[in-house]
């Protein structure tokens, strides 16, 4: 049997990770969250008041570091040294900040390397910015997300609400886009459409929708 691996790029709030844990779910694979991995070392590197730009001090701290997925009800729950950190991870500071860490070669060496690692001998799809076109180039399916600011904001705008969070549609907009600029302006891996890639505009698109357009192009393909 051939192994099945699915890489989802697209820009921040694009709306990767749900329809991954959605499609995870339906056909039975890992959902990896490469995003997370690079949020939780940014946590670490907040918490420990390292310097965002030294590269070598994150880069130490990150070989202390082991950063863990568990599957659970609502999704998927995230460990750093068996702690959990699925919600610290997703906080302002750690969203705002996790685009400087990420630009630095040294780290994303090691992340690229444990995410090569995971999904070496299982089924697996895996979303991020770099999956297509460095991480995993030979996956069978490659799924690159787009939507326009406008539509990304709303939906944070609205799930942060859910969660109770009160949240700025202005404020949201600008830190998207400032996101979306440091990730496909950076020199390493910057974010990109691979070559290979379907594309999907999920503006006016349900979560359904988009997930039906996905699991068409992995029958297609695989
Ligand atoms: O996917 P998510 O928005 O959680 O990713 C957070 C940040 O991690 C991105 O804005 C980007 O800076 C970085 N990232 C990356 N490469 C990946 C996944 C995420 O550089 N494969």
């Amino acid at each position: 049997d051939k192994q099945l691996i699915i890489a989802i790029d697209g820009p921040a709030s694009s709306g990767k990770s749900t329809v991954a844990k959605r499609i995870a779910d339906q056909l039975n694979l890992i959902y990896v969250d490469s995003g997370a991995m690079y949020r939780t070392i940014t946590y670490v590197a907040i918490k420990e008041h390292i310097d965002l730009t030294d590269e070598k001090k994150i880069v130490n701290a990150l070989e202390r570091v082991s950063i863990e997925f568990e599957r659970t009800e609502e999704g998927q729950s995230v460990f750093c040294n068996n702690k959990e950190v699925t919600d610290d991870i997703r906080q302002n500071d750690v969203t705002n900040a996790v685009s400087i860490v990420a630009a630095h070669p040294l780290v994303r060496e090691v992340l690229v390397d444990r995410q090569r690692k995971i999904a070496m001998k299982q089924n697996v799809i895996m979303d991020g910015r770099d999956i297509g076109t460095v991480v995993l180039p030979d996956a069978s399916v490659k799924i690159f997300l787009v939507a326009s600011v406008d539509e990304r904001a709303e939906r944070r705008y609205k799930e942060n609400r859910q969660k109770g969070i009160k949240s700025d549609l202005t404020k949201l907009k600008q830190e998207i886009s400032e996101r979306d600029y440091k990730d496909s302006t950076r020199k390493v891996s910057p974010l990109r459409k691979a070559d290979d890639a379907f594309e999907i505009d999920t503006t006016a698109l349900s979560i359904d929708e988009v997930a039906e357009q996905i699991k068409k192009n992995i029958f297609e393909k695989y």
